[in-house]
């Protein structure tokens, strides 16, 4: 608990924090195809990068495999948000299975741009972190073609041959992204790229709001799984944008990962969400501080969003 005689502890929401409208689609799609086609709906891979979501779709009758092969032929199947790889398609449909996509539109974006690069001769840069399905899905659209750089030391690295365009993963720190592709103008002054970046609105949008509340905070907290990217980015941004130097700044799933110890001395918390957090779990978080001592909960909103995507027509209304 904290001294009542110091006022009640402020926290700070981050807006807009938690779904985007890609995550929001992704999930309404396995919804709308248990609705329609009846469970067991298969899906490749994590809809979207958060247990929560998870959970509630299996509980749900959504069965979640890391490869097409568990899949049982002519079984319904949903592609995550991040997308796949024309090879993944290519299986699908070797496989008899039916398909709904889920990838968020602005991801199928950048596999459109690695497609028109690649087809011109260019050897096309992908900006992003190795491992991640997005990367995996764009650079799977230019085989032989494309190559992964997570920073400016893997630009020095290139070795091209031929002409160079650049693309970046939608969820990275905008500072970040900007560091490397500059490297990339530099060292290659003709190399095409997006204006600006491929970081889509909704990691722009929460990064932004993050940096604000983290101005004012001593300890920012940022809902989200520990493989979602989007997550991860907001809570670099946090530590680097904080105040008198780095705020603390925690990724926690749930209010269960928040720790004491990081509450000592915080008089202003920020919190917000990654764009696959339900906005439940922001409000658990509250929940949590406010058993701990009074509180005082102010938004912080840097701006409105309205975007919407249309469902694909498998399981539009
Ligand atoms: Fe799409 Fe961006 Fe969300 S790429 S899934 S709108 S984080």
């Amino acid at each position: 608990r904290w001294a009542a005689a110091t006022g009640p502890r402020r926290v700070l929401l981050a807006s807009p924090r938690s779904f985007c409208a890609g995550v929001e689609r992704a999930i309404e799609i396995v919804e709308r195809a248990l609705d329609r086609f009846g469970a067991p709906v298969y899906v490749r891979k994590q809809i979207v990068h958060n247990i929560h979501v998870v959970r509630d779709l299996e509980r749900r009758g959504a069965v979640f495999v890391d490869d097409l092969a568990e899949v049982p032929e002519g079984s319904i199947t949903v592609f995550s948000a991040h997308g796949v790889a024309p090879a993944v398609r290519e299986e699908a449909a070797r496989r008899g299975l039916r398909v709904v996509d889920a990838t968020c539109p602005l991801v199928a974006k950048v596999h459109a741009e690695a497609r028109r690069f690649a087809a011109r001769g260019d050897l096309v840069v992908l900006i992003g972190h190795a491992g991640h399905e997005e990367v995996e899905g764009v650079l799977g659209e230019v085989p032989g073609a494309g190559v992964l750089v997570e920073d400016e030391a893997g630009v020095a690295g290139l070795r091209p041959g031929r002409g160079v365009a650049y693309l970046t993963q939608t969820t990275l720190a905008a500072d970040e992204a900007g560091r490397v592709s500059a490297a990339i103008r530099r060292r290659f002054p003709d190399a095409e790229g997006p204006r600006g970046d491929d970081i889509c609105y909704a990691t722009t949008n929460r990064q932004h709001a993050v940096r604000a509340v983290a101005a004012e905070a001593d300890l920012v907290l940022v809902v989200g799984s520990a493989n979602s990217s989007n997550a991860l980015r907001l809570t670099e941004v946090a530590a680097r944008f904080g105040h008198d130097g780095a705020p603390l700044a925690r990724l926690v799933d749930g209010p269960g990962d928040v720790a004491l110890d990081w509450l000592r001395g915080a008089r202003t918390v920020g919190l917000t969400a990654g764009a696959s957090t339900p906005g439940a779990m922001v409000d658990a978080v509250v929940a949590a501080l406010g058993g701990l001592g009074p509180l005082e909960v102010e938004e912080l909103r840097v701006t409105e969003e309205n975007v919407e995507f249309t469902l694909p027509k498998e399981v539009r209304p």
